[in-house]
């Protein structure tokens, strides 16, 4: 990515060469098989740019999922691809390569919970008029930033000056999120009054699917964060969700990530992780209110 003649992870650049001796053997999946030691590389790699530790038991997932792009280029072994995507000079590939390695699982309501605690705690304490504004921090495909809008909506309306800002590693997720286009069977624990209040029904190319309402995205924003890297300027926030991303981190890369969202906390915000993540032993600056919920000391 640097262009700089080393690699993204700080090996030299090698051009791609696609000769016969480069080549792997291909499974009978249809992908090249991958060595141990080339996995190796991609977990360094993703480990590096993203602070994602992929675990020795997604070899297969690694090779599925990347086997697209080496078909993509021509290329016929995972040697070949590591020295492009890594070689510095190919920057859209490496976002691709993040896009496919990263998970994106989410859907509306996830850890209901958490919203009720918004609706009836920390909304219920906001001084109308004044501004909110939240972060989803790993939104992926957008199904948290609206849900958190909805919730908004209702608490605040929709003339009040509240904003939810969504951000993600990848670039691809992010614009899905943005469009707001989600089809109709994905709406399992969005409440219909919801659907029919703050969304549109798809017609023609979108028919099955639902859109969400400019009423509702005008007070969205999207922005592409690596949160294993220094942020960029965001603003202050009320309550940062960082749900369901801190499992693929250790426990330095936790304790790093943790420390930057906290000083875009406003004193008094709410900080919210996954129900099977927890700040412990990774931060002194916030108080537990309950499990997976977080304070800072106004
Ligand atoms: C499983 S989804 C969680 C979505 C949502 N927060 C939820 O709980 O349903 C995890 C998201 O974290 C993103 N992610 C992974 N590493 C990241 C990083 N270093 N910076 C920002 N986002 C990252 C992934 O791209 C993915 O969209």
């Amino acid at each position: 990515m640097t262009g700089s003649g080393k690699t993204v992870d700080g090996a030299p650049a090698e051009r791609v060469r696609t000769s016969p001796l480069a080549r792997g053997a291909v499974a009978a999946n249809g992908n090249p098989d991958i060595s141990d030691a080339e996995f190796a590389r991609f977990q360094k790699l993703i480990y590096k740019i993203a602070g994602i530790s992929l675990a020795d038991t997604k070899k297969v997932l690694l090779v599925g999922r990347l086997g697209r792009r080496l078909k993509h280029h021509g290329l016929t072994s995972f040697a070949e691809y590591y020295r492009f995507v890594a070689s510095g000079a190919e920057p859209d590939e490496l976002q691709a390569m993040v896009d496919l390695l990263t998970t994106n699982e989410t859907y509306f309501f996830r850890e209901e919970a958490h919203f009720e605690f918004l609706a009836k705690t920390i909304l219920a304490q906001h001084p109308p008029g004044r501004a909110f504004n939240v972060w989803s921090a790993a939104s992926s495909t957008g199904e948290e930033i609206y849900t958190i809008s909805f919730v908004l909506a209702e608490a605040l309306g929709l003339g009040a000056p509240w904003q939810v800002t969504g951000s993600d590693i990848s670039t691809a997720v992010l614009a899905k999120a943005e469009q707001g286009l989600y089809w109709l069977d994905r709406t399992r624990g969005l409440p219909q009054s919801y659907l029919r209040k703050y969304c549109l029904k798809g017609v023609r190319s979108q028919e099955g699917g639902f859109m969400i309402a400019p009423e509702i995205k005008r007070h969205t924003r999207f922005m592409q964060v690596n949160l294993n890297r220094p942020l960029p300027a965001l603003g202050k926030f009320d309550v940062i969700f960082l749900r369901n991303v801190m499992i693929y981190f250790d426990a330095e890369t936790k304790r790093q990530v943790v420390a930057r969202l906290v000083e875009q906390l406003h004193p008094g915000g709410h900080f919210i992780v996954g129900h099977a993540e927890s700040l412990n032993g990774l931060t002194d600056t916030l108080r537990p209110l309950r499990p997976t919920i977080y304070q800072l000391p106004a």
